[in-house]
C-alpha cells in the first residue's frame, strides 16, 4: 500500500474534522447544576486511573470553549465532532432539565456555525448519570428508555441548528469494558450485566434514533462504532475459531443488530446469558441509519484461551510491528478492510472515521515547538488507506481525527497525548502540534483541488 494519499478520491464536501468528548477535555465538573457521572465516580475512586487523574479540570473547555474554535480554524477544519454531557443536561438522568447545561451547548454550537465549522453531536460517550446507575444503570431497561428522553431534549433544543447527531459511542467499551473487564467505569466484572447493558445500549440507540429524528426532521443520525480487524495467532483451527468469537465480540455483536441481521446466534451462545428481549425492541434496534461512524485505532490478533472470560481468547502480541505509546499494533491496512467490509457486507450508505489517531509521548521543545514525525506518519498512512477505501467504492464523507486536543484518556490519564495540539495541564496553553500543521495543509491541499476542479 502507498503512503501517498489519494486526495482526489474524497468527495469535494468531504468534512475534515476533529473530535473530543465531553468528560475528557470539559473540567467544570461542578459548575452551573452539572451533577457526577459515573467517570467522576470511577475517576475518584483510588487506583482505578493512573496517576489517579480525574476530569475535574481536565482542558478546561467548559471555559476556553472560543480558544479552542480558534484552533479548529487554524487547523482549517470545516466539521467538528463533540459529545454532550448527559449529567449537564439532566443532572438526574431523568427529570427536570438543568438550563445551564444546555446553554453552554447552545453556545458552543453557535460558536462552532458563525466559524463555519459542522458540529456533529454525540450524545453518550461513556459519561452516565451516577444517578440512573445508582438505579442499577445500562443492564436496566429503565437507561434506554432514559437515553431516549434526554436525546429529546437535546434535539429539540439543539436540532434547529445541528444536524449530525451520533447516538451512542462505542457501545462495545460501554458494555465489555466498563461490566465485563472492569477497566472503565462503571469498573463490573460480570457478565451478565455487560450482555444485558450491550442490549440496552442497542436499545437505547434505537430509542434515540426516533427521538432525535421526531424532535428535529432534517437529522442526520448515525452510531459511532469501534471496530478492529481481527487475525487469528497461528492458522490451527482453535485459534481460527478464536478469532471468529473475538470478530463477534468486537464487531458483529454491534453491527448484525442494527442491521436487521438481529444478535449473532454463535456469540448468544458463546455469553449464554438471556437477552432482556421484548417484542418489538428488535424493530427498534434496526431503524434505519443516515451514516455509520467507524473509530479506527488497531487490529487485534488472538489464540484460543478457554479459561479466560468469554469470548475465550488471549491477546496476542505480534512481533516486529511498530506500536503507538499505547502498546498499540499500527497497522492502516485494517481501516481500508473496515471501511469495505462496511460497504461490502453491511450495504453502508454514508460512513465517516468518527476517530482516528495515536499517542506518543510529546516533548515540547525549548523554540516552544511539538515535533511529532511518528504521529504524522500514522496520520499520512492512515488517510491514504482511507483515500484508498473510497477509491474502492466506500462511500467516505469525513474523517475526525482524534483527538483535537491532548485529554483525559480515560484510565490512562493525562499520561497519553492523542491531540493534534499539546495541552500544557499546570498552564492550560495550548501548541499546534507538527501533526495539526501536516493535518491543516492536508485539507487545503483537498480544498484546492476542489476549487481547482470546480
Ligand atoms: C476511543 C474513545 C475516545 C478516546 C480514544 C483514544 O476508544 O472513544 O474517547 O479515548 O479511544
Amino acid at each position: 500500500m502507498s503512503d501517498r494519499i489519494d486526495l482526489a478520491a474524497f468527495p469535494h464536501d468531504f468534512l475534515w474534522g476533529t473530535a473530543t468528548a465531553a468528560y475528557q477535555i470539559e473540567g467544570a465538573v461542578a459548575e452551573d447544576g452539572r451533577a457526577p457521572s459515573i467517570w467522576d465516580t470511577f475517576s475518584h475512586t483510588p487506583g482505578k486511573v493512573a496517576g489517579n487523574d480525574n476530569g475535574d479540570v481536565a482542558c478546561d473547555h467548559y471555559h476556553r470553549w472560543r480558544e479552542d474554535i480558534s484552533l479548529m480554524r487554524e487547523l482549517g477544519t470545516n466539521a467538528y465532532r463533540l459529545s454532550i454531557a448527559w449529567p449537564r443536561v439532566l443532572p438526574a438522568g431523568d427529570g427536570p432539565v438543568n438550563p445551564k447545561g444546555l446553554a453552554f451547548y447552545d453556545e458552543l454550537i453557535d460558536g462552532l456555525l458563525e466559524a463555519g465549522i459542522t458540529p456533529s453531536i454525540t450524545l453518550y460517550h461513556w459519561d452516565l448519570p451516577q444517578a440512573l446507575q445508582d438505579r442499577g444503570g445500562w443492564p436496566e431497561r429503565d437507561t434506554a428508555l432514559a437515553f431516549a428522553d434526554y436525546a429529546a431534549v437535546v434535539a429539540e433544543r439543539l436540532g434547529d441548528r445541528v444536524t449530525h447527531w451520533a447516538t451512542l459511542n462505542e457501545p462495545l467499551c460501554s458494555a465489555w469494558i466498563g461490566h465485563l473487564e472492569g477497566r472503565m467505569a462503571p469498573g463490573l466484572t460480570d457478565l451478565t450485566a455487560a450482555v444485558r447493558a450491550s442490549y440496552h445500549l442497542l436499545l437505547g440507540h434505537g430509542l434515540a434514533v426516533g427521538a432525535i429524528r421526531a424532535a428535529a426532521p432534517s437529522a442526520q443520525v448515525g452510531l459511532v462504532t469501534n471496530l478492529s480487524t481481527v487475525h487469528p495467532a497461528t492458522d490451527r483451527d482453535e485459534d481460527v475459531q478464536a478469532a471468529r468469537r473475538m470478530d463477534g465480540h468486537v464487531n458483529r455483536w454491534w453491527l448484525d443488530p442494527v442491521h436487521g441481521r438481529g444478535f449473532p446466534s454463535d456469540m448468544r451462545e458463546v455469553y449464554g446469558v438471556e437477552l432482556p428481549e421484548q417484542q418489538d425492541d428488535l424493530a427498534t434496534i434496526e431503524a434505519p441509519l443516515d451514516w455509520l461512524g467507524l473509530n479506527y485505532y488497531m487490529p487485534a490478533t488472538v489464540a484460543n484461551a478457554p479459561s479466560a472470560p468469554a469470548p475465550h481468547v488471549r491477546s496476542v502480541r505480534r512481533l516486529g510491528v511498530p506500536r503507538t505509546g499505547m502498546d498499540w499494533e499500527v497497522d492502516p491496512t485494517g481501516i481500508e478492510t473496515l471501511l469495505l467490509r462496511l460497504t461490502d457486507e453491511y450495504g453502508a450508505r454514508r460512513l465517516y472515521v468518527t476517530e482516528n489517531g495515536s499517542a506518543y509521548p510529546d516533548v515540547v521543545r525549548s523554540d516552544g515547538r511539538v515535533d511529532d514525525p511518528e504521529r504524522r506518519h500514522y496520520l499520512e498512512r492512515h488517510l491514504a488507506a482511507c483515500a484508498s477505501a473510497a477509491r474502492k467504492g466506500a462511500p467516505l464523507a469525513g474523517y475526525f481525527a482524534w483527538s483535537l486536543l491532548d485529554n483525559f484518556e480515560w484510565a490512562y490519564g493525562y499520561d497519553k497525548r492523542f491531540g493534534l495540539v499539546h495541552v500544557d495541564y499546570r498552564t492550560q496553553v495550548r501548541t499546534i502540534k507538527g501533526t495539526g500543521y501536516r493535518y491543516a495543509d492536508i485539507i487545503r491541499e483537498h480544498r484546492g483541488r476542489v476549487r481547482h476542479a470546480a
